[in-house]
């Protein structure tokens, strides 16, 4: 159990409070992971929302946490710890001075998340500094998107700086909070069998692909001003890359760690101009259908024009001795087919082939890690088919589910994170150094997208994407892999 803490939500009534921050809360509660003692406090900017404040977030909590986690008992006790307060973050007045005092007269240990545009991060600072709030046990949260390219992004670094030394400020990036990226440290520095088959020697490419099947769920302001290599590649997208390519760290600490990705977040590829239309792809989802329904277009749901992308797939290189030549091709987009997140890593063929043709097609190793909806693993071999006397070859799936084995997943990023912040643990957060190389890779390709001929290409929703994305692999003579499709009755 940790010690208790002060946990301060700016922006208490906000999106991020009610769907992540505050069930993630409860659940370390329902868990009996907080200390006693532990306050939470949202800041409210009007004095009805305080006092409508817990019925507002019980309603919102019953909403947004998994089916059959609420529980009425639970929540009356969880609920006697949220302390809602009236502040405005942009004007230091007396209501700041009735947090500071209310805060001195908790736990030392706080948590100060910032769940607000970045724009107030700065005024927020310098307000928690000059009630004298920021003492070496206070910490600072801040989500994505840190910027919206390298210089904003130091920018709102320095400014945060100003108050907060590198160690107190915790940047989040919530798919490192998943149990299932965490694993892929441990699938890759615990298993001989992984660890001697991953590099350029033995894999042909590697994909790497989020796909969701949500549109813009009342978003529209702040994702038309990101899209998709903002909102996804920038961050969740290069941080899998970096766990995937990176080299062992010495230790298991998060300075080792930290300077492990970011040796590959400096090795990628630069793209500039020319490069950037060949080795990308944006795209922009059009009406179409999912589940059998009609699903508007991007443009519909938005009401105005826009040459945002929803969709984005690029070809990417490592220039190292490990990658060398490895073409990682890393692909996310809004209303897709399917949701999922998935690693695929594509062996070689065979140096030479012993089998007639007659006996089927061979079809490369691969290793397919999947982060969700179900979290597996599976290798594809190729196999005989044991049913027939003639020698004929098809590929098999092994498949390892990790439910299978873990009855009980219940993972929640943002509680993880949450925890690890108020146990001043910073190895899954992101360092400033990761999140400027993470925006030189990515700023050229924005500039470059600037120009006309470089428009999103439209994909129906409920596609993969756009043909362009296709044709990229189609170009390297590969395709995107999607276990399902590949073993489905028809594509064989
Ligand atoms: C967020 C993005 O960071 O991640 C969203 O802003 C996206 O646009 C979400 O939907 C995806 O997260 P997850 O955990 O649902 O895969």
């Amino acid at each position: 159990m940790l010690e208790a803490f002060d946990f301060v939500i700016f922006g208490g009534a906000g999106d991020l409070a009610q769907r992540k921050l505050i069930p993630a809360m409860y659940r370390a509660h329902v868990n009996n992971e907080l200390g006693k003692g532990t306050r939470i406090v949202p800041t409210l900017r009007k004095a009805k929302a305080v006092e409508e404040y817990q019925d507002f977030i019980r309603e919102a909590a019953e909403k947004y946490l998994r089916e059959g986690e609420f529980n009425r008992k639970q929540w009356d006790s969880f609920a006697k710890m949220i302390h809602p307060k009236l502040v405005d973050i942009a004007s230091k007045d007396e209501k700041w001075d009735d947090l500071a005092q209310f805060l001195k007269k908790g736990s030392k240990e706080r948590v100060f998340y910032l769940a607000t545009p970045p724009g107030v991060f700065g005024t927020c600072c310098k307000n928690l500094s000059q009630c004298g709030l920021i003492t070496d046990t206070a910490r600072v949260v801040v989500e994505k998107p840190l910027g919206y390219d390298l210089e904003s992004a130091e920018a709102i670094n320095s400014e945060i700086g100003l108050y907060f030394n590198e160690r107190q400020i915790f940047r989040i990036d919530h798919y490192l909070g998943k149990e299932t990226v965490q694993n892929l440290l441990a699938l890759r520095f615990t298993n001989g069998i992984f660890e001697h088959l991953w590099d350029a020697k033995t894999i042909d490419n590697v994909q790497i692909s989020i796909s969701e099947t949500v549109g813009l769920e009342g978003r529209a302001g702040f994702y038309d001003g990101a899209g998709a290599l903002r909102d996804m590649v920038q961050n969740h997208l290069l941080q899998l890359l970096c766990l995937v390519a990176m080299e062992s760290p010495n230790k298991l600490d998060a300075d080792d760690i930290r300077a492990e990705k970011i040796k590959v977040l400096k090795a990628l590829r630069p793209l500039k101009w020319d490069a950037v239309k060949e080795h990308t792809v944006r795209g922009q989802y059009v009406t179409g259908k999912m589940n059998g329904k009609d699903v508007p277009g991007y443009l519909d749901e938005l009401g105005e024009d826009s040459t945002t992308e929803t969709f984005v797939a690029i070809r990417a290189h490592i220039d190292n001795w490990r990658w060398a030549k490895v073409p990682f091709y890393l692909r996310t987009g809004k209303r897709m087919k399917k949701r999922c997140a998935e690693i695929i890593i594509q062996y070689k063929d065979v140096s030479h082939r012993v089998y007639p043709e007659e006996a089927g097609q061979l079809h490369p190793n691969r290793l397919v890690i999947r982060l969700q909806p179900e979290e597996l693993m599976q290798v594809i071999i190729t196999s005989k088919d044991l049913e027939s006397t003639d020698i004929r070859l098809e590929p098999v799936v092994l498949n390892l589910n990790f439910a299978d084995t873990y009855k009980k997943i219940v993972s929640d990023a943002y509680k993880r994170l949450i925890m690890d912040a108020a146990a001043n643990d910073p190895s899954l957060f992101i360092h400033r150094a990761e999140v400027n190389a993470a925006w030189r890779w990515i700023d050229p390709i924005i500039e470059a997208w600037q120009r006309p001929e470089n428009k999103p290409h439209a994909y129906e929703a409920g596609s993969w994407g756009p043909e362009a994305a296709e044709e990229m692999l189609e170009q390297d003579g590969r395709s995107w892999f999607n276990v399902e499709e590949f073993t489905s009755p028809e594509a064989n």
